[in-house]
């Protein structure tokens, strides 16, 4: 610490002290009469264009800047002398400038004039802006292939319903894990009901299996997953695993589907997948309705020539215009833990199969969502 009262001579700002105070900016500075001859290249400058400060000094600052500025260099100044009207001269904009080995490069020159005892001057100050243009790129390198993503083929939604789809099986092997573990501690009496327990985990869990396995078969699609199906055991398979989750949320749930359904051809365990789908989000769209009309209707029936149709009729908050106008598009929730993907998914394997997915705004309120199928390949 020097002392406050410690009278020191005040060393003379000297060139050495200007040099000193140029090499210490991160920016390029270079400094120039009013031709443009380089009269001062600090530190930064000898960095950034690859030669030394006695190579630079002297020299044109045109050499620094390939055409077009190049030559038109001297112009510049000529005609800021004469307007004063700035082009790079008291505002700065991008240029390219060009290293002692000819590489090119983007920079952003400011100019700023110095007038001092009758002379002009010129200081450039340069930035470096290589970095700056290859963030730019891969910004935009990222923007097209997100907007490549967006355009989700078939196949990448469909991978990307697999990946939803295991969730369910997981939450279900969950749900029995923990009525196990209920039961025993309850006492060993109830080894049975943890036995079936312990059935009903294994057989989630080939459920996810097969899900898993699915991935692979969507990565070659072939068409032997399109099967002669009933849609009734197909509805049925699930219908345990549905009044699990509705009854965990006081929903009764009603499933009717009309006897002598015709066949359909379908990935049974797709159409599982988008019936889980509908269930689920009719439950979730009932949270705040009374639990006396908390219910859901699953109806299966026979609707054209050839076509089947499923709706499932919930009580739920219905669907407003504008959650309406994103409803299919991947990624759009509106639930705080929803993914958004179930019925962009949904739609998917239903065009797949030659369907609709719809929905209609029940006149007592609450939503019905229906898909229809073909009964009849075409
Ligand atoms: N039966 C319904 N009643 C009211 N709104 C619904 C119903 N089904 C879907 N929605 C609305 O559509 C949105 C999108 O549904 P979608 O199933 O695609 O995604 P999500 O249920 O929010 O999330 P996740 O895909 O993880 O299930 C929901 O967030 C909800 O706002
Ligand atoms: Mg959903």
């Amino acid at each position: 610490m020097i002392p406050k009262d410690a009278h020191q001579p005040v060393p003379e700002f000297d060139e050495t002290a200007q040099d000193a105070l140029m090499d210490a900016f991160i920016e390029a500075i270079i400094v120039m009469d009013e031709n443009g001859r380089i009269e001062r290249f600090n530190q930064a400058a000898v960095d950034m264009f690859g030669m030394t400060a006695e190579e630079a000094i002297g020299g044109d600052v045109s050499a620094l800047m390939p055409e077009p500025d190049h030559g038109k260099h001297a112009g510049y100044i000529d005609r800021y002398l004469s307007t004063r009207k700035p082009h790079i001269i008291g505002i700065g904009r991008e240029v390219t400038a060009r290293k002692k080995d000819g590489t090119l490069f983007p920079v952003h020159l400011a100019v700023g004039e110095v007038g001092w005892q009758g002379t002009v001057r010129f200081i450039g100050m340069i930035r470096d802006l290589t970095d700056d243009k290859l963030a730019e790129e891969r910004r935009l390198r990222q923007h097209t292939d997100m907007i490549t993503a967006s355009r989700l083929t078939t196949m990448g939604e469909m991978a990307a319903a697999m990946a939803h789809e295991i969730n369910q099986p997981l939450a279900a092997i969950a749900n029995y894990a923990s009525a196990a573990e209920r039961l025993l501690e309850a006492g060993p009496e109830n080894i049975d009901d943890v036995q079936s327990a312990l059935a009903r985990i294994k057989a989630q869990s080939h459920r996810a299996g097969d899900i898993i396995r699915k991935l692979r078969s969507f990565v070659r699609p072939d068409s032997a997953s399109l099967i002669a199906a009933d849609l009734k055991a197909t509805i049925e398979e699930i219908s345990a695993l549905a009044e699990l989750d509705a009854r965990a949320n006081n929903i009764s749930l009603k499933i009717e589907i009309a006897e002598h359904m015709p066949g359909i051809v379908a990935d049974g365990l797709q159409i599982q997948q988008v019936i889980l789908n509908l269930l689920r989000n009719g439950i979730d769209a009932m949270i705040d309705t009374e639990p006396a009309n908390r219910s859901l209707e699953l109806h299966g029936y026979v609707s054209g020539a050839d076509e089947v149709r499923i709706d499932v009729i919930d009580q739920g908050h219905g669907i407003s215009d504008d959650v309406a106008a994103n409803l299919f598009t991947p990624f759009y929730t509106t639930k705080p833990g929803g993914m958004g993907m179930g019925l962009a998914i949904s739609q998917t394997i239903v065009k797949s199969h030659g369907g609709t997915l719809g929905f209609e705004n029940n006149p007592g309120g609450g939503t019905t969502f229906y898909v229809t199928l073909p009964t009849k390949v075409t």
